[in-house]
């Protein structure tokens, strides 16, 4: 089935807050986070039945340096300090794609700071 969108400024944000002052995002703006390890964007995302879910994290680093994301499904850690690198400027996104078990039904991706520069801008996860 084609994948659905759902965009991080509707999901649950920890220490960080939706903007829209870079252009190129889908939805109404992205989530920028904290710049501080440990804030995470959090969405809730439904699966038809369990099993393997290709993950596309839309996102933007503006900065020269990586911006490591530690990538947990249902609490479970599925990508450690997953790299998020520098796209070249904030208006410019980038997808990075993974694969990870879900459940049937209600699913909780988190995608949370691991380095003390936060995690990039976040725009959306198609799952
Ligand atoms: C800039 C940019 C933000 C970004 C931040 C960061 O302030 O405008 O969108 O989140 O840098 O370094 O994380
Ligand atoms: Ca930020």
């Amino acid at each position: 089935a084609a994948p659905t969108r759902y965009e991080a400024e509707n999901a649950t944000i920890s220490q960080g807050v939706v903007e829209s002052n870079h252009a190129g995002y889908s939805g109404t703006g992205f989530v920028n986070g904290d710049n501080v390890a440990g804030s995470y964007v959090e969405w809730t995302v439904t699966a038809p039945a369990a099993g393997t879910a290709t993950l596309a994290l839309r996102y933007a680093n503006g900065t020269t340096a990586n911006r490591p994301s530690d990538i947990s499904v249902n609490g479970a850690l599925v990508a450690d300090d997953r790299a998020f690198n520098p796209t070249g400027a904030w208006s410019t996104w980038a997808t990075s794609t993974l694969t990870a078990p879900l459940q049937a039904g209600t699913n909780k991706i988190r995608a949370t700071a691991a380095g003390a520069g936060g995690n990039p801008n976040w725009d959306s996860l198609d799952v």
